[in-house]
């Protein structure tokens, strides 16, 4: 047994004493059912609530639901411009057999949100998809996007848009300050349609050209830049916040859509990943060979999660779903349920 931290959060409709213990009862039931833990089980939990709420202390839902010897503490949360209101969060430590990164945070009634400000449009859905290279990201994005009827804009694209850019108009991708001075030359477009989404790169289409070995490695380089990043994070906001959205990358979750409805963090074992990126190559007719692309997907992975800005991670409230021995149906299948679940919880 080692000490895991679980989050939770979730928010109450009326400043009574009734609503705050009984919405925090139910908080702490979940996170303890979604976990499997037992009362026993919980060292100590800390409880902060906005301060519209003050009739009672939320802790002392935790004892009415039978934790009687963890140690608790209350705390007024930190007053944020936009912050959400009428929220109790939770931070419980426990003895738990999974790992950290299998651990289920727990966010009801509202609550993943931070602040309000940063809501998107109610009627739209964005569904962050993350995970290293090979995971599957796009072909089952594609799939989720066409049964529900959803816009799957892929990011890696747009990195390697900017690599492709570079090889062609030799420019060193090693060298950042070199590709930053020339970022304002390079404009990236989206063209959707029903059937496919095609990345116009200063007006020509580069769709079919981005997907060589040596393009993914300068996609991975140029992902390092913070200013590249930053141009490229606001076009994929902007993307989601015109329609319903699926989006996929390495930091949809935790950087570009950190509000997003649902979230998945994809993985796999990197010999299948690299198999199958490898017999998705082969099919395109592009000549590499099993062991290239599996060094490149091991470079790719330390890179894309070792850099500074927005590293490969997975969102605390993202789920964690290791493909390996997954069909594609079966991801796919997973993956509608969940956004099916949000759309019927709201
Ligand atoms: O998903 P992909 O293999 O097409 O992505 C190409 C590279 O772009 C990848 O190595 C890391 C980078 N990338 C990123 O840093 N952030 C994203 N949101 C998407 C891709």
């Amino acid at each position: 047994m080692s000490i895991r931290a679980v989050r939770g959060a979730t928010t109450v409709k009326e400043n009574t004493k009734e609503a705050i213990l009984f919405e925090t009862g139910y908080l702490l039931k979940e996170i303890m059912e979604k976990n499997s833990l037992k009362n026993e089980d919980v060292i100590s939990i800390m409880f902060t609530a906005t301060d519209d709420l003050n009739t009672a202390y939320p802790a002392a839902a935790a004892r009415k639901i039978g934790i009687t010897n963890a140690g608790l503490l209350d705390y007024p949360e930190l007053k944020v411009a936009g912050g959400l209101k009428m929220c109790i969060r939770v931070l419980m430590l426990t003895e738990a057999i999974v790992p950290q990164s299998e651990i289920k945070h727990v966010y009801l009634n509202g609550a993943r949100v931070l602040r309000t400000d940063l809501l998107r449009d109610e009627n739209r859905v964005a569904v962050a998809l993350d995970g290293p290279a090979g995971s599957g990201k796009s072909t089952i994005a594609k799939l989720v996007a066409k049964e529900l009827g959803f816009t799957y804009i892929d990011t890696g694209a747009m990195y390697r848009s900017v690599a492709f850019y570079c090889i062609d108009k030799d420019i060193d991708y090693n060298n950042e300050l070199e590709v930053i001075s020339r970022l304002d030359d390079i404009s990236i477009t989206i063209l959707s349609t029903k059937k496919e989404q095609r990345y116009l790169l200063n007006g020509d289409d580069v769709t079919d050209l981005l997907r060589s070995p040596e393009v993914s490695e300068g996609a991975s380089k140029v992902a390092s830049y913070k200013a590249v990043r930053e141009k490229l994070v606001a076009i994929q906001r902007e993307c989601a916040s015109k329609q319903s959205v699926i989006m996929d990358g390495r930091d949809i979750g935790t950087n570009v859509l950190p509000n997003a409805e649902v979230k998945v963090f994809m993985d796999g074992n990197v010999e299948e990943r690299a198999k199958r990126r490898f017999e998705e190559l082969e099919l395109k007719g592009i000549t590499t060979t099993y062991e290239e692309i599996l060094e490149d997907i091991k470079k790719r992975d330390y890179n894309d999660s070792h850099r500074e800005y927005n590293p490969l991670r997975r969102a605390e409230d993202a789920v964690l779903l290791d493909t390996t021995y997954m069909s594609i149906e079966e991801v796919k299948d997973y993956i509608v349920e969940e956004i099916k679940k949000y759309l019927k919880e709201e």
